[in-house]
């Protein structure tokens, strides 16, 4: 039997958490380091890299890794990398770290001690550089550009040893997995060619079919739901992974499907972190990565099919896992079924295309959605979320749907 695609580098998964001993032991010690409160973006991260999803990395790049990253996809050291993974603080606050010495990395919203890290560099970076290669824009309305101008003036580098699973386990239980986990579980099902379906929504019929023309020819999929943050008004995972189970309990057969969640936040960079995503999928075992219409992107910042182009223009053989690139997907009426730019040979007219706002407004004010865009179950669960906001007062949601955002 074939097995499954080898962790990016072609070495053994590298997760950086420490257990038993060890990870008592440096949690004492960290007690008495200088603590710096790392954001949401740089937690999740850290997260990542503890579970081994960013196998090989040892931890936040160095200047040198940031500049190869974003100019040529690679670190220093050769490794393919598509977006950097760095660590920022302000000026005053860096000032007092030295190089060389170790410092504890604390979780800014909640205070839990996540990592500790050697500083081995300090380094101011062009930021409007990074936002210029890895977004493609440095208009601050994009969401990943506005975190990378707000983020601090120095990066810090160095191999970090992470402490703990920054409450991800306890919030999601099973859905949790790490990437050696995954690996077992597919193992265990017989898997070799799976594919990964990433997403930040909860799954309608466009989504689902896509996850099942990807089950037509591998074993099997890992629906892989972001848990760490979006930008306001996206629905939380709570819901959007409740209503992906509900989904896959209704709509695919028993032993087709693993679905999970992976700890990082959004970045929205599109082309570039659909490549991201390949890149940690084959952390997680996965063959294949799905790539359908805008995937990662934001507002009209990426072309539809950007995200597979860069496969063949930057990663050509860079990585095991594949891309699946798939047209956009929609109910036909004249096809009488799902369809793809691919296979429907009619009109717009006659494509059911329903946009993140009329979606929205359909389920906050109790309207019919059509059952040829999203499941009844699933919609079920989103009329329950956005009434339950609508009773608290709370305001614009500004969800983002399969076929507009
Ligand atoms: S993403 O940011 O995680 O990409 P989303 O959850 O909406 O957003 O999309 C998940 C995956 O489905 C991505 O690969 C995306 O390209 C794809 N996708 C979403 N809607 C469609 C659609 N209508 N047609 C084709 N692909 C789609």
């Amino acid at each position: 039997m074939a097995g499954l695609v080898r962790p990016h580098g072609g070495g053994a998964l590298r997760p950086l958490l420490l257990e038993g001993a060890s990870l008592a032991a440096e949690r004492a010690r960290a007690r008495a380091l200088r603590a710096l409160r790392v954001s949401s973006r740089e937690k999740g991260d850290l997260i990542m890299l503890g579970i081994g999803g960013f196998t090989p990395l040892e931890g936040f790049m160095t200047h040198a890794d940031w500049q190869g990253v974003c100019d040529g996809y690679r670190t220093a050291s050769g490794l393919f990398w598509p977006i950097p993974i760095t660590l920022s603080t302000d000026k005053d606050t860096a000032a007092t770290f030295k190089t060389g010495n170790d410092v504890a990395l604390i979780d800014a919203e909640t205070g839990e001690l996540l990592a500790t890290m050697k500083v081995t560099e300090k380094y101011a970076i062009n930021k409007a550089h990074e936002c210029a290669t890895v977004f493609r824009t440095t208009d601050p309305a994009h969401p990943g550009v506005k975190m990378v101008m707000a983020q601090g003036d120095v990066n810090l580098a160095g191999p970090v040893k992470v402490l703990g699973d920054g409450g991800f386990k306890g919030a999601y239980g099973a859905l949790f997995m790490t990437p050696a986990e995954t690996r077992a579980q597919f193992e265990r099902l017989g898997w070799s060619r799976v594919a990964a379906f990433q997403t930040r929504n909860p799954m309608h019929r466009s989504h689902e079919y896509l996850a099942k023309v990807a089950i037509e020819t591998c074993d099997g999929v890992l629906v892989h739901s972001l848990l760490g943050a979006l930008k306001p008004g996206d629905i939380p995972a709570e819901v959007r992974t409740r209503a992906i189970a509900v989904l896959i309990e209704s709509y695919f057969r028993p032993g087709t499907v693993v679905q999970a969640g992976y700890p990082l936040d959004m970045r929205y960079a599109g082309p570039r972190e659909a490549l991201l995503h390949a890149l940690f999928r084959q952390n997680y075992g996965c063959s294949h990565q799905i790539v359908g219409r805008d995937h990662a992107g934001v507002g009209s910042y990426y072309g539809p099919f950007d995200a597979h182009r860069i496969f063949d223009e930057f990663a050509h053989d860079a990585l095991e896992t594949q891309p699946l690139k798939m047209d956009v997907t929609f109910w036909c009426y004249r096809c009488g079924g799902m369809a793809s730019g691919r296979t429907c040979a009619h009109e717009d007219k006659d494509r059911l295309q329903v946009s993140g706002t009329q979606l929205r407004k359909w389920l906050s004010e109790g309207a019919q959605v059509p059952p040829e865009f999203s499941r009844p179950e699933v919609l079920e669960i989103l009329r329950q979320y956005y009434a339950s906001l609508d009773a608290g007062g709370k305001s614009e949601v500004n969800h983002a749907a399969g076929s507009a955002r």
